[in-house]
């Protein structure tokens, strides 16, 4: 072994690297995985202990050697590498330019309704799609045959289950599972089976809004809801509120701001009448409090639940709820720099 390693050193000196080429060769040979110097390392395992020491010695110079010459052809040949591979590059070019997708209006809407509500202190809560009659009616005071039921068409599964008609659903869910105080907000998809039109479609999304404590009043619900539209259309909207009905909530209302497109002069909109109306709202129905678990006697409580493509169609003034969901991209663009 000591001979094969006098040999190999000898031969290093006169091995002349004159390329990039040959130094990949130089290392191929030497030093990969396979090369020389690991099969000379594998033989050193086998030599007898006594030996070790002289030859180990060796083994270190040649390997050194060969490191170092590989070391200084490298160097010497770097520059040479850059300049081959790189030759067809003109640096002068203005770079490739990433296009960034946009968030879908809806989202963007939805975004802006979760911040202020999480502002005013309300927490984030979802529940099921497909739910079952239970939670989507008969909690919320719709009893079996009632004609309210049909205030909203359902997409039934089976008799027991069907798509959500309304997020209202979820403010059982939430109820059934937590103990007051309760400060939510919940958004997510619902269905109804209408026939689809500029201003209905078989889903849309809605965000439900739950406060409930002991002495929550009406006077609560209002500057909650005047907190969040004055947030969301700026100081000037004007707000009103209209006496109305829903089986789970007692008084009910439904609250109409000043129409953002004419600003209350009157346009298609608003059919002229400079008023639309947003979202729906009151005082939870004890029955409904109670339905859930919860003591009516000790707690009260508001609810309100509001349409996001409504609001987005208002803020941004899109004219056919049908654009939100074909998803062509000349629409989309516009919302990108929001
Ligand atoms: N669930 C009603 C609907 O889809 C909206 C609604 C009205 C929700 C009044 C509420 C409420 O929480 O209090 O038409």
């Amino acid at each position: 072994m000591k001979q094969k390693l006098e040999e190999l050193q000898q031969k290093l000196h006169e091995y002349t690297i004159n390329s990039s080429e040959d130094l990949e060769n130089f290392r191929l040979k030497y030093l990969s995985r396979k090369g020389l110097m690991n099969d000379l390392f594998e033989e050193f395992k086998q030599v007898p202990n006594e030996m070790k020491r002289d030859l180990g010695k060796l083994m270190n110079v040649v390997k050194t050697s060969v490191q170092e010459k590989f070391d200084e052809a490298t160097e010497k040949f770097k520059s040479d590498k850059i300049e081959n591979t790189n030759s067809n590059i003109d640096y002068t070019l203005p770079a490739e330019t990433t296009e960034l997708g946009s968030r879908h209006p809806l989202n963007i809407t939805e975004n802006q309704i979760v911040a202020i509500f999480t502002k005013l202190g309300f927490t984030i809560a979802e529940g099921p799609e497909i739910e079952n009659d239970w939670h989507n009616f008969s909690a919320l005071n719709f009893p079996p045959n009632h004609p309210a039921r049909d205030m909203q068409d359902t997409f039934f599964i089976d008799e027991e289950i069907a798509l959500r008609t309304h997020t209202s659903s979820v403010q059982v869910r939430l109820m059934q599972q937590k103990n007051p105080p309760l400060r939510a907000i919940m958004p997510g998809r619902v269905y109804r089976n209408e026939a689809i039109s500029a201003r209905a479609n078989c889903f849309f999304h809605q965000i439900e809004g739950i406060y409930i404590d002991k002495k929550v009043s009406f006077a609560d619900l209002k500057q909650t809801l005047y907190a969040f539209v004055k947030d969301m259309f700026g100081e000037e909207v004007e707000v009103r509120f209209r006496p109305s009905y829903f089986p789970f909530t007692e008084p009910s209302a439904e609250m109409d701001i000043s129409c953002q497109i004419c600003k209350g002069k009157g346009c298609n909109i608003c059919k002229h009448s400079g008023w639309v109306e947003i979202l729906g709202c009151g005082m939870i129905d004890p029955n409904v409090i109670e339905n859930c678990g919860i003591d009516p006697e000790k707690y009260t409580g508001f609810a309100f639940g509001m349409g996001i493509e409504r609001i987005t169609m208002l803020k941004y003034d899109v004219k056919d709820l049908r654009t939100f969901f074909i998803n062509d991209t000349r629409f989309l663009k516009q919302f990108s720099n929001l």
